[in-house]
């Protein structure tokens, strides 16, 4: 089954570390013959929540509002890559979230998150199963934690630790079955 992927990765700070957990993800999904999109919030930059995507009249949302609309249109899935600030989610991956509403239904999400220490992001992770099944894109059971992303990854966002290939084929292969199994039942209809 042709599967498309959304990566939603949500820092926009100029030293910000996680990139390289999306850019291993992305590679990874791509492996797997998916077509993926990563949104990075530096290269679809969004205002700060004013009016949702639905809000707005046809063709009158913001140029990059409209491109991710139409992306998440498209996913079968979203990867989520959040850091952990203050134990929640950064402000530029909460506010891509917040624009969109329909685009998610009756889709699954995964939750990869990261941090500075040992804990993987692991406080952010709850946080996000949360926000994700309120947005209507429960996710799958597995997490995928990258502690001390900043020692993690080399130039080439290739992982340093024996840990991090096992565990994300493990969380990619939980993905895959929700995605296809999902992707089936959305082609019988769905109750909204
Ligand atoms: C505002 C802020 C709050 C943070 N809070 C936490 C935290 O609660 N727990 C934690 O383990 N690390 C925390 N950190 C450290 C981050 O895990 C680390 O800086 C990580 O690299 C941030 O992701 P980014 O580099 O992709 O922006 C925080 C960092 C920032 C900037």
């Amino acid at each position: 089954m042709d599967l498309n992927v959304a990566l939603i990765y949500g820092s926009v700070r100029s030293e910000r570390q996680g990139i390289k957990a999306a850019r291993f993800l992305k590679r990874k999904l791509e492996e797997r013959g998916y077509q993926v999109n990563l949104i990075d919030p530096l290269e679809y930059k969004l205002p700060f929540l004013d009016k949702m995507y639905k809000e707005y009249e046809a063709g009158q949302a913001p140029e990059n509002m409209e491109k991710i609309a139409g992306i998440f249109r498209e996913a079968d899935g979203f990867v989520v890559v959040s850091g952990e600030y203050n134990h929640s989610l950064p402000p530029a991956l909460k506010n891509i979230l917040d624009h969109f509403q329909s685009e998610y239904l009756f889709k699954p999400s995964a939750i990869a998150a990261y941090s500075a220490g040992i804990f993987g992001g692991m406080r952010v992770a709850m946080h996000l199963r949360a926000v994700l099944a309120e947005l209507g894109m429960p996710s799958i059971s597995s997490l995928l934690p990258f502690p001390r992303v900043q020692d993690s990854f080399d130039e080439k966002d290739q992982p340093v630790n024996d840990f991090i290939e096992p565990s994300t084929k493990r969380f990619l292969d939980e993905f895959d079955w929700y995605m296809t199994a999902l992707k089936r039942q959305r082609q019988e209809g769905t109750p909204l």
